[in-house]
């Protein structure tokens, strides 16, 4: 796939980028190109390009407004301490985007032509890539179906892909350490149930979990805890991010367990990382499954000592109180505990380049 290179004749003043990326936020500010590409059945991929960031014209009946057939990944891209510029496991990314494409009836993306058109927007907008510990590049890919129609009898005939870049500091604020989050049992929504989209990464399944995450904070809480939608007991993942429980009472070998991968949760990049990261640092990990009275009980009794949340945006919050209409719950002490912060270093260590990276994870760019 050749891309036409169309670097934009006006920029964002470097005096304004650098205010930006002092304090960059979370998916606020944008730089200054983007990536298309379109699919047209009976010619597949084509016109692929790099061009400055802007709007897009689309007609009302443009099937994505009504039938919400889209997805998305989200990335990041890091600046090392050596002044390299890195991606981290871009192809997990481009399988998933493709898993997500075949249940959405939508086209796949051959791996290399979806880690080009990433190579291409970072390398043009280098100097967006914030230096500042802890900072990133988010990179949004995404496709929209296209095609001028109401009709439902088939998947759209046209889809435009994108890759968007956006400065980003910490997702829940907070310097080196991050603080702990208090999250709200979801005992009335479901997020995803079987046969569903809740493995794939769509708009839908964040579109529908907003009305969720509104009164997670009318409860004063941080984030959702989505449970299964059959037994409504099973702990499935909280809003955009894979949960890890940590098992580490005094003496014992230190153990982490996530949520098995039902086809109802998203299957997290990051939480496959840390499933594979963590026996490198003596701890024991593996999937599994815990209801939320399990939760309860074993942080009273001690013998779960931590929770943590884990994904792209997000890295790893860790989770000091949960909170439902049954009442709530401290986890250890309530604030950082020791595994999260370890596994929290190795992984970050790996992706600034302070870390051997033992298992080739990391994709340099420029
Ligand atoms: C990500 O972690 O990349 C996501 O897409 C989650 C989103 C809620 C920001």
């Amino acid at each position: 796939m050749d891309f036409d290179i169309l670097p934009a004749r006006e920029t964002v003043r470097p005096g304004r980028r650098d205010a930006i990326l002092a304090d960059p936020g979370f998916g606020v500010h944008f730089t200054d190109h983007m990536v298309t590409m379109r699919w047209t059945e009976g010619s597949g991929w084509h016109d692929a390009r790099l061009e400055p960031y802007g709007s897009f014209t689309l007609d009302p009946a443009t099937s994505v407004f009504h039938y919400g057939q889209e997805l998305f990944e989200g990335m990041k891209a890091y600046r090392q301490d050596n002044g390299a510029i890195v991606l981290f496991r871009p192809e997990v990314n481009a399988a998933r985007f493709n898993a997500s494409a075949r249940r959405m009836a939508m086209p796949e993306m051959p791996q290399e032509v979806f880690v080009r058109a990433l190579e291409l927007l970072v390398t043009q907008d280098r100097d967006w890539v914030p230096t500042t510990p802890g900072t990133s590049l988010y990179l949004r890919p995404f496709m929209i179906a296209t095609q001028r129609s109401l009709g439902f009898s088939h998947p759209s005939t046209s889809y435009l892909f994108c890759v968007i870049a956006s400065p980003a500091a910490a997702y829940f604020g907070g310097g080196a350490t991050p603080r702990a989050l208090t999250v709200w049992l979801s005992e009335d929504y479901s997020r995803a149930a079987p046969g569903g989209t809740g493995f794939a990464k769509v708009g839908g399944n964040y579109g529908g979990a907003l009305a969720a995450s509104r009164q997670a904070t009318e409860q004063g809480c941080d984030q959702v805890v989505w449970l299964d939608s059959g037994e409504r007991t099973w702990v499935e993942e909280m809003g955009g991010m894979n949960l890890f429980f940590v098992h580490a009472p005094q003496g014992a070998r230190p153990r982490v367990m996530t949520p098995e991968l039902t086809g109802t949760l998203l299957p997290g990049v990051t939480r496959d990382s840390l499933l594979k990261l963590a026996p490198t640092l003596g701890i024991d990990a593996g999937e599994g499954r815990i209801s939320t009275a399990q939760w309860r009980e074993q942080c009273a009794s001690g013998e779960l000592t931590e929770t943590f949340a884990c994904g792209t945006a997000a890295v790893m919050a860790p989770v000091g109180r949960v909170r439902g209409v049954s009442g709530g719950w401290t986890i250890g002490g309530g604030e950082p505990g020791p595994v999260t912060l370890r596994l929290r270093e190795e992984l970050l260590g790996i992706q600034y380049g302070l870390r051997p990276d033992p298992f080739s994870w990391v994709h340099k760019i420029c």
